[in-house]
């Protein structure tokens, strides 16, 4: 399978919504990625279940809605509602993380965990073989537009083996400061998905720069 681009909508022109949003059905993206933070888990506040329900009412992708939230359980239900396809939570911010994926996972979507800088893969042993996603933090979560933790690299080695030895399905998502300069080392280090927000909306022409991160 060759990689997947998911660019974060936290980095679009919110006065242009609309507009970004058709960009992205236009593009070789794969993914629409939505950073929900609860300025609690995470110390910044973005978007909540309105602007999603717009986006998702013209996204013709996969809604791909990465929780920074506190006790996500809450809304599981209120995200499916509003358009989510695949949900991830924190391995930090939820303490029955079986019960979590579970409960995404019946109500019909895709369930993932994401691991913040400092937390190790081994943490995941017990519960790989039953997630569709696992998404690596490769900055602090709470912001766009920061920079990448070379570490990100080690820790994608030992993802990769714990999927092989578990015989997991997991896709190896990888969100914080990806872009053309590091997207190829990122692939071939065994990066399945890569979240891109100010890489692709900050530059001149988002939709050619999608397409240089989906050629690695
Ligand atoms: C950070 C978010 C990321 C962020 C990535 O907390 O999870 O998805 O939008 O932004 P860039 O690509 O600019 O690092
Ligand atoms: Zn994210």
């Amino acid at each position: 399978m060759s990689h997947l681009i998911a660019p974060s909508m936290l980095s679009a022109d919110f006065l242009n919504l609309g507009r970004d949003v058709e960009m992205i059905n236009n593009s070789v993206a794969d993914w629409f990625h939505i950073d929900v933070m609860d300025g609690m888990f995470v110390p910044n506040i973005s978007f909540g279940f309105p602007i999603m329900n717009a986006i998702s009412k013209i996204a013709k992708k996969p809604m791909d809605v990465h929780l920074m939230i506190e006790n996500p359980d809450r809304y599981f239900e209120e995200f499916k509602k509003n358009g989510a396809d695949i949900i991830t939570v924190h391995y930090e911010a939820v303490r029955h993380l079986h019960r979590s994926v579970q409960a995404i996972k019946a109500l019909g979507m895709q369930a993932g965990v994401v691991l913040n800088p400092h937390t190790s893969v081994k943490n995941l042993e017990d519960i790989i073989a039953d997630l569709d996603v696992v998404l690596l933090m490769s900055v602090n979560p709470g912001y766009g537009g920061q920079k990448f933790i070379e570490n990100t690299y080690a820790k994608l080695g030992a993802m990769k083996d714990l999927i092989i030895q578990k015989n997991s399905k997991a896709l190896i998502e990888v969100d914080g400061g990806v872009g053309t300069h590091n997207i190829g080392k990122l692939v071939a280090a065994g990066a399945d998905v890569l979240v891109a927000g100010s890489a692709v909306f900050g530059s001149d022409d988002p939709m050619k720069t999608i397409e240089i991160l989906k050629k690695g």
